[in-house]
């Protein structure tokens, strides 16, 4: 597939969600379902009875999902998490809905580098990560109600401080050496921060907060301040601000009304959004898209949770992270109606009081799928 040219950056977004180039509407999609480890697969399995459910509701479109067997199972059976044309196999595909990696007998830098980041680290440089207090949860912040902390935290997914690079010597010496070389490109901060300011700019508030260390880190973090607002110059009608990452906790935790789109470094949005599902209530609500904003290849939609051995097998992992996932799938595809639809759902579901342990419930895995299904149909 050629690739396809970037939209001009100052033309206004031509869709609502601020993405970089235009879906291509089609009659069926082709998904590859990754559930991997843990509570993945019984995640993802919920997701696509609720995708199936949807797709039937809008009557325009149908989801063809391919199943692949990519596991630390799979990497304790044949050494490896992909097959060696496992790119190839995903470029037949429109999007990736992918459950969760990482196994107690499998250290997590192999589990997390063998199957998430081989698929997400050459083309998605776009990690999005909304937030948003849901009907039924409780944010740890007294004063916040439903539909509060409405955030979309943009992380730069490619580089950075998981750029990869560095090594070990003298092993096993007093002197040993490990080095994690911290990598900023002006190509890959330049993408990122177009990419963010148009989602700012598609947003009502059309505000960006970029995040940066860059009194303690006087080389990298200067490029990334520089190139910003360089940038910035392009979208004349977003409002900026920037924050160092330290005072960036305070300011979410003392005054998250004054936050929109946040945009930070692959490290620092990876931290900063598990804090913000934790003040949402919870980390088993929040999703993540992986985004190839130039669409060469499919995105990877994917719970921001991890495979939670704790409760594997006991069905009563919260789906609700992958029904927003979901959404967030729908929406790159397209299928903006499917996608609300799906989303008001889940939200009436959380509202009726069916949910699962996490958030205080008693309903199990697939109690609350199907009362989003029965929703679905009633809407
Ligand atoms: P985790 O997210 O798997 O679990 C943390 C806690 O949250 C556990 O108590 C778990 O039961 C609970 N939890 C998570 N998702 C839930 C859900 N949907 N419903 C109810 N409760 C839920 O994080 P942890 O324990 O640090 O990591 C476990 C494994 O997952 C590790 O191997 C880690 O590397 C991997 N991981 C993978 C991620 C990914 O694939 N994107 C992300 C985070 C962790
Ligand atoms: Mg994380």
């Amino acid at each position: 597939m050629a690739p396809i040219a970037m939209r001009p950056v100052n033309e206004p977004a031509a869709f609502p969600d601020g993405y970089a180039v235009r879906p291509e509407r089609k009659n069926t999609y082709k998904i590859a379902q990754i559930g991997a480890d843990g509570i993945g697969p019984e995640v993802i399995n919920a997701g696509v009875q609720v995708v199936h459910a949807v797709a039937k509701k809008v009557g325009m479109f149908k989801v063809d999902f391919t199943e692949l067997d990519w596991s630390s199972d799979r990497y304790k059976k044949s050494g490896s998490y992909v097959p060696a044309d496992y790119l190839d196999i995903l470029k037949q595909h429109d999007a990736i809905f992918f459950g969760a990696v990482g196994a107690p007998d499998v250290p997590d830098h192999i589990s997390l580098w063998g199957l998430r980041l081989a698929i997400c680290q050459p083309y998605m440089y776009a990690n999005v990560r909304r937030t948003k207090v849901l009907p039924g949860t409780t944010s740890p912040l007294s004063n916040l109600k439903p539909g509060d902390l409405d955030w979309c935290i943009i992380r730069e997914n490619s580089e950075g401080e998981y750029a990869g690079h560095g090594g070990r010597s003298h092993r096993g010496l007093e002197h040993e050496i490990g080095t994690e070389v911290t990598i900023f490109t002006r190509t890959g901060i330049r993408r990122i921060a177009r990419y963010a300011f148009q989602v700012a700019q598609s947003r009502p508030r059309k505000h960006l907060t970029y995040v940066t260390k860059s009194n303690a880190m006087r080389n990298g973090m200067v490029l990334w301040d520089e190139v910003i607002k360089e940038v910035a110059k392009e979208f004349p009608d977003v409002t900026m601000d920037s924050m160092l990452v330290d005072a960036m906790t305070v300011r979410m935790t003392l005054d998250p009304q004054s936050l929109d789109t946040i945009l930070a470094t692959n490290l620092h949005a990876d931290i900063l959004s598990d804090l913000a599902a934790a003040l949402a209530g919870s980390i088993g609500i929040a999703p993540t898209a992986n985004i190839d904003p130039s669409r060469t290849m499919p995105s990877m939609f994917e719970p921001i949770h991890g495979s939670a051995f704790d409760i594997t097998g006991m069905g009563i992992s919260n789906p609700v992270g992958t029904f927003w996932t979901a959404c967030e799938m729908l929406d790159w595809l397209g299928e903006h109606e499917a996608s609300k639809i799906l989303m008001k759902a889940v939200e009436q579901t959380c509202a009726d009081g069916i949910k699962t342990r996490d958030l205080g419930g008693k309903a199990d895995t697939q109690e609350v799928t199907d009362a989003v299904i029965e929703r679905i149909r009633a809407l």
